[in-house]
């Protein structure tokens, strides 16, 4: 069979590049993206290419370049994301605005770019990594929150509307991952020394942090993409998490808000 070219955003760290390696690993063939592309990193078995998803000028270059490499896309990964733990009552603007740039309208410009090629291929798979936190909220979470509730309902409207062209579309729902990215994980400036948010994003951040470290394993999250995208059909939901979080997306959507919010609510106040 003629091997299938994926475009993956955000592979430099984390979740893409585990996966970015396992499709490469499984026979596909990776173009990946990401700013630190340009500035030396690079994943083990795909070409590599400078890519911000939030600009359309390094967007048409990745676009151009890739084509030139392999052709047209088979399948968009979109995986590239950020986070700013902060209170939504202080999150400044600029900061809800980066996330939800990186987020969800950088999806979104990916996906503009690669359809038409996907289109004319007559068919074509689109993954965008959403999050448990696209089903549910947690505190001091509120941006990336907002950004991967978006990126669900947008993900939904868009595979009704793609279907006929041939081409389909997976959400990936990933629970806390050991993805090693808690290094790069950014407070909101407007949690200062004397925010009445202080003490409550201290313990529920020090909570987030260890159910990171303690999260599923990120190199299994790559082999079941990738055994995704070798089935006839693509599912339309991938979610990959520990029991405890599937659990709590059952709950969510079973209890009485307050209930519900008092169950969380404890949670992220555990020492
Ligand atoms: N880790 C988890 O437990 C977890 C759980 C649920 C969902 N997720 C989702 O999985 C994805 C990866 O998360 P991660 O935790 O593995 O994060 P990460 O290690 O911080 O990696 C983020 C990736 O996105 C890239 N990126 C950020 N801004 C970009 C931009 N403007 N243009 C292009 N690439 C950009 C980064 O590369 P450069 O800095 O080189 O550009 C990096 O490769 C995200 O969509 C996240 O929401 C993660």
């Amino acid at each position: 069979m003629e091997k299938q070219v994926v475009w993956i955003t955000g592979a430099s760290s984390g979740l893409g590049l585990h996966t970015a390696q396992a499709l490469a690993k499984n026979g596909f063939t990776v173009v990946a993206g990401a700013r630190s592309f340009g500035k030396g990193k690079s994943a083990e078995g795909c070409e590599c290419l400078p890519l911000d998803v939030t600009s359309e000028e390094s967007i048409r270059a990745f676009k151009e370049r890739a084509l030139a490499l392999h052709g047209a896309p088979d399948v968009l990964v979109n995986c590239a994301g950020m986070l700013i733990l902060g209170a939504c009552e202080s999150y400044a603007l600029n900061e809800l605005r980066q996330v939800m740039e990186t987020n969800f309208f950088g999806q979104a410009a990916m996906i503009s770019a690669a359809l038409p090629l996907m289109r004319e291929k007559g068919r074509g798979r689109i993954v965008n990594f959403s999050s448990i936190n696209g089903l549910l909220g947690i505190p001091f979470e509120g941006a990336y929150t907002a950004s991967k509730h978006a990126v669900e309902g947008y993900s939904e409207c868009l595979a009704l509307e793609v279907k006929p062209f041939g081409i389909e579309v997976m959400l990936v729902e990933p629970g806390d991952h050991r993805s090693g990215s808690r290094a790069y994980r950014r407070h909101s400036q407007g949690i200062t020394d004397d925010s009445p948010y202080k003490a409550a994003f201290d313990i529920g951040t020090g909570v987030i942090a260890h159910d990171e470290e303690n999260g599923s394993d990120p190199d299994r999250l790559g082999e079941k993409i990738a055994k995704a995208l070798k089935k006839r059909r693509l599912p339309r939901r991938l979610r990959v998490a520990m029991a405890d979080q599937h659990l709590a997306v059952i709950l969510h959507d079973l209890l009485p808000a307050p209930l519900f919010d008092r169950i969380i609510g404890d949670y992220y106040k555990q020492k």
